[in-house]
């Protein structure tokens, strides 16, 4: 007789990121369907840009720049472009998203065969920290979706321009030593792992909680004079203390998975040059706000929620403060302070 007692490594293996956002959503409507299968489309995306990570350097076309600017101002690298093209192609004939907005392209990409049904648009990051690639470090991919609101038949897409509450779903793709996808449906935080020998993603931590605080302060000091002075006046304060920690990769999904796990606090803030900062908040930071409020933490501008802020354009930017709920409560009272003092 067989025993249909299953066993532990058995059961790890079959909780996959598929069957995970069937039980997430508790039914089988067709919205439920429409969702798992958004996530499956992004998970495959994942898939393909990690395997052409992982052959860096032994096949073509995946060091180095294109010689192009994108709509940024900034240089183009080659994964870019291929990690973009992987996220369309993955969502043509899907029937689920009508458009994608990406950091790598001036206007949405329509799809128009999807639009009569797909009621969704993809918001991507392609890859996030690109400048990581060339020296084998790790670099990631954020997404969200939103329900698209109203026909779009003049194709500006202003239905985007709404805060972060309007996504019902975000996430990120790290490619690290192992490949991990994190992502929320607005219940919870939830991490898988690749594993290769399966071409799956198995559950690694299921409603992860981010640490109240942490010892890891993460930002680029060598901005140190161009910042604001609640910035330079909260480095000051760190520097002065014992136990805090410096860790900054150059990407922001692993800089902010590290915070997510240990906690901690990143921050991207606005320069004399740049006020609004470097983020993207539709497709860099609003979807890690949304993360780390499930998670239990806190994202800012330094002066207001940032899951509240309205982007005036697609590409908009803000200053990103995100982490554990106190350290994030510091890094505030620094602005608060400045605030008082010029009363
Ligand atoms: P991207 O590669 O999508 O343009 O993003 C790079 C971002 C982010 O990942 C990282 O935290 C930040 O830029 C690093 O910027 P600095 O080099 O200015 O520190
Ligand atoms: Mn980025
Ligand atoms: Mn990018």
């Amino acid at each position: 007789m067989v025993n249909p007692t299953q066993s532990p490594s058995l059961d790890r293996d079959c909780t996959t990121l598929s069957r995970h956002v069937l039980q997430q959503l508790h039914s089988f409507s067709a919205e439920a369907q429409d969702l798992s299968a958004l996530m499956n489309r992004v998970a495959l995306a994942g898939k393909i840009i990690s395997r052409r990570l992982s052959r860096a350097g032994i096949v073509e076309g995946v060091l180095g720049f294109t010689g192009e600017t994108n709509v940024q101002g900034e240089s183009v690298k080659k994964m870019d472009v291929y990690a973009n093209d992987v996220f369309i192609s993955v969502f043509q004939q899907s029937g689920l998203v009508c458009r994608l907005a990406s950091e790598e392209m001036d206007k949405p990409y329509y799809i128009p065969e999807n639009c009569p049904i797909g009621r969704y648009t993809l918001l991507m990051d392609p890859i996030d920290g690109s400048s990581n690639i060339d020296t084998n470090l790790n670099v990631g991919s954020i997404f969200a979706i939103r329900q698209q609101e109203g026909d779009d038949v003049d194709q500006s897409a202003s239905d985007l321009l709404q805060n972060g509450h309007k996504q019902i779903a975000a996430g990120y793709i790290l490619y690290g030593a192992s490949t991990m996808l994190v992502y929320s449906l607005g219940n919870g935080v939830h991490s898988f792992t690749l594993d290769p020998s399966l071409g799956e993603f198995i559950l690694a931590e299921e409603n992860m909680k981010i640490p109240e605080q942490g010892s890891v302060y993460s930002l680029n000091e060598g901005n140190f004079w161009q910042w604001e002075e609640p910035i330079r006046n909260y480095v000051r304060y760190v520097h002065r203390q014992e136990g805090y920690s410096a860790r900054y990769g150059g990407a922001l999904v692993g800089d902010f998975h590290r915070i997510l796990q240990q906690g901690g606090v990143f921050l991207y803030p606005g320069t004399v040059n740049k006020p609004e900062g470097k983020l993207r908040l539709l497709y860099e930071s609003v979807p890690l706000a949304f993360l780390v409020e499930q998670a239990g933490g806190q994202a800012s501008t330094g002066r207001q929620r940032l899951m509240d802020v309205v982007p005036d354009k697609l590409h908009a930017r803000s200053p990103l403060i995100i982490g554990s709920p106190k350290d994030v409560a510091l890094v505030e009272s620094f602005y608060q302070e400045s605030s008082i003092a010029s009363e």
